[in-house]
C-alpha cells in the first residue's frame, strides 16, 4: 500500500508517496520533478543518483522512499542560492568539468557532503570519497581540479 508521509527536500517540506518498490529516486524525479539526479545503473554502482539526505551522500535509487520520511533531502537543484551558482558549481563550469553531463549532478553532491565534512581535503581525499562515481567521459582529471578550485586548495 502507498502512503504520504512529509519530507524536507531543498529546505521546503513536501508530501511524498512512499510504497514498496519506490525509491528516493523515484519520488525525486517522478513525483517532485526534480530531474536533476539521474538513473544511470539502478544499482549503487555508479553515482549519479547521488543526493544527500542529512548532509551524507546517499545513492538514491538504492535508498527507499520511506527511509526518508521526516528527513532532509537535497539535491543539485538546491545548491544554487537567489540564482547565484555554488561555488562548486562554478568551478565545475570554469574547469570543464563535464561533457555529457550525466554524471555531474552526483558529482557535485558527493563532493558537497565532502566539502561539508572536511572543508579543504588533500587531492588524495577528493579521489578516494570520488572513487565510486562514475564518470563515462573520463573527465576524472577536471572534477578533481573543480573540486579543488572549489575548496580554496587549487588553481584558478
Ligand atoms: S543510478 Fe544510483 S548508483 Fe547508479
Ligand atoms: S560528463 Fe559524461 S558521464 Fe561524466
Amino acid at each position: 500500500m502507498n502512503n504520504p508521509v512529509s519530507v524536507v527536500v531543498n529546505g521546503a517540506k513536501r508530501s511524498i508517496v512512499v510504497g514498496q518498490g519506490i525509491t528516493l529516486l523515484d519520488v525525486l524525479r517522478d513525483q517532485l520533478d526534480l530531474t536533476g539526479a539521474k538513473y544511470g545503473c539502478g544499482e549503487g554502482q555508479c553515482g549519479a543518483c547521488t543526493v544527500l539526505v542529512e548532509g551524507k551522500a546517499v545513492r538514491s535509487c538504492l535508498a527507499a522512499a520511506e527511509s526518508v520520511a521526516g528527513k532532509k533531502v537535497e539535491t543539485v537543484e538546491g545548491l544554487e542560492r537567489e540564482g547565484r551558482l555554488h561555488p562548486l558549481q562554478a568551478a565545475f563550469l570554469e574547469k570543464s568539468a563535464f561533457q555529457c553531463g550525466y554524471c555531474t549532478p552526483g558529482f557535485l553532491m558527493a563532493a558537497e557532503a565532502l566539502l561539508r565534512r572536511v572543508p579543504k581535503p588533500a587531492e588524495a581525499e577528493i579521489r578516494r570519497e570520488l572513487n565510486g562515481n562514475i564518470c563515462r567521459c573520463g573527465t576524472y582529471p577536471r572534477i578533481v581540479e573543480a573540486v579543488r578550485m572549489a575548496a580554496g586548495v587549487g588553481k584558478r
